[in-house]
């Protein structure tokens, strides 16, 4: 049987470190570790630990995590393409430990599940406003798959509960269509690239 992956503690990563980070589709296992992670990430909204469990299990060729040389967690992704939009991938929660953020790891786990969905031509997401890191990540995917970038409204703050703090609105982000990359493949990837 597998080990639980765990979260890694926050300690600054070595560039020699970073570079043996691997990254693969979720496995049932991952749930509860993707769980404390998205509390270790802050910013991303709390949900049950059951959620985080049935996206790792019944969503995993649509999710990936990222882990160190000890097996322990440092990102994570979820998403799903919707029943009703088969050429897309919606990208529902990203979450990049602080220890580990800035060195391409939310972009190489955006390519790493794009490229194993070859039926997939766009990529949505909703980011709200204040989320500057967000924005860039989805502007940065764009860029490098050369394609266009739609924002429309998506979620309006009144859409969401009227409690305090409110929630922010959450625009919508279309991009797209792009190719499929070249090493577009439906089978596992299990490379550092
Ligand atoms: C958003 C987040 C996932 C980015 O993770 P990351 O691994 O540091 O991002 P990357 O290193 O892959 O950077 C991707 C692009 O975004 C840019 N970027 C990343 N963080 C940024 C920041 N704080 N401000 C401005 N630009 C930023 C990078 O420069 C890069 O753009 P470039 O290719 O043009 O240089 C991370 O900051 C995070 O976990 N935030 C908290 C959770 C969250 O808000 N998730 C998104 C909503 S679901």
């Amino acid at each position: 049987m597998l080990d639980a992956p765990t979260v890694e503690p926050a300690k600054a990563m070595e560039p020699a470190t970073a570079a043996l980070i691997r990254l693969r589709r979720t496995r049932p296992e991952d749930g509860a570790a993707i769980w404390s992670l998205r509390e270790a990430v802050g910013t991303l909204d709390p949900n049950s630990a059951y959620l985080y469990l049935l996206l790792a299990d019944r969503f995993r060729d649509t999710c990936a995590v990222a882990e160190d040389a000890s097996g322990g967690l440092v990102a994570f992704l979820t998403g799903f393409v919707p029943p009703r939009q088969p050429d897309t991938y919606f990208v529902w929660q990203i979450g990049v430990h602080t220890r580990a953020r800035g060195l391409g790891l939310a972009g190489r786990l955006l390519d790493h599940v794009v490229d194993r969905l070859p039926a997939v031509r766009f990529l949505e997401a909703t980011v709200s406003p204040s989320n500057t890191a967000s924005s860039a990540l989805f502007r940065a995917f764009a860029r490098r798959r050369e394609a266009k970038l739609v924002v429309s409204a998506g979620y309006p703050a009144d859409r969401f509960p009227a409690v305090e703090p409110p929630h922010e609105a959450e625009p919508l982000y279309r991009i797209g269509p792009f190719e499929p990359s070249p090493t577009s493949s439906p089978t596992e990837n299990t490379s550092t690239s």
